[in-house]
């Protein structure tokens, strides 16, 4: 049986001065989780958002919250980010020496784990660490901003990530973030694919993010 499609809305292409309508508005427009972006200016280029604005967003919403941090040494911020709401952590494999450790740390703080990998990086990464997590996001753009283009060399990728996921018998998630949209949603799909993230085909959407959402429901489900 396929897995559920799962659209998780990137706030980070949202409106901030008003986050908590725009929150709102894609909620009742059907998304399933919301997703953060955590950026360090480190482990990319840009900084972003903290454990202080997951917890104001677990606030406004009852959706799960999928919690992608892009920063170095993941570990000493699981319980700070577990305490403010997160449902999912999701750790890059370049981001640190001892994955299989911070990824114990998020399952013991009761959030689940998932991890995360690079345009570049392969597949093969993440073969040990999968009967420990819940969920693989693989990047179709490099991590750090909002509004990239899709890279279609990362589709083949998706395949082996899926291929490994079926070989474990578990029901992991596979992610996908990064210049998703109408055009883009079915081809990850049709690789493995089932958590698709999406900020500015939803929240720069010029028809408003409810239309934007689901036609990207539509797109993905066609
Ligand atoms: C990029 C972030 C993405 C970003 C996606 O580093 O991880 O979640 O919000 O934005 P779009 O959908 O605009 O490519
Ligand atoms: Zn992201």
């Amino acid at each position: 049986m396929s897995p559920t499609i799962r659209l998780a809305p990137s706030i980070l292409a949202a409106d901030f001065t008003r986050l908590g309508e725009q929150i709102a508005e894609v909620e009742a427009a059907g998304a399933d989780y919301i997703h953060i972006d955590v950026m360090d200016g480190r482990f990319v280029p840009n900084i972003t958002m903290g454990p202080f604005i997951v917890e104001a967003v677990r606030r406004v919403t009852a959706l799960p919250l999928d919690v992608h941090l892009m920063i170095v040494e993941p570990e000493k911020h699981i319980q700070a980010f577990a305490d403010a709401g997160a449902s999912f952590l999701s750790v890059h494999v370049e981001a640190t020496q001892h994955l299989h450790r911070v990824v114990q740390q998020i399952r013991q703080a009761g959030v689940r784990p998932s991890v995360v990998l690079n345009p570049h990086t392969p597949a093969v990464a993440i073969k040990e660490i999968l009967p420990f997590v819940d969920m693989v996001l693989a990047m179709t753009v490099n991590p750090g901003f909002g509004g990239q283009s899709f890279i279609p060399e990362t589709l083949p990728k998706l395949r082996e990530i899926r291929d490994l996921i079926q070989a474990t018998g578990r029901a992991i998630d596979l992610e996908v973030d990064g210049g998703i949209d109408e055009r883009t949603a079915p081809l990850v799909i049709a690789h493995g694919a089932n958590v698709l993230v999406a900020g500015t085909s939803v929240f720069g959407a010029p028809e408003g993010s409810t239309a934007a959402l689901h036609a990207l429901r539509a797109a993905a489900l066609a």
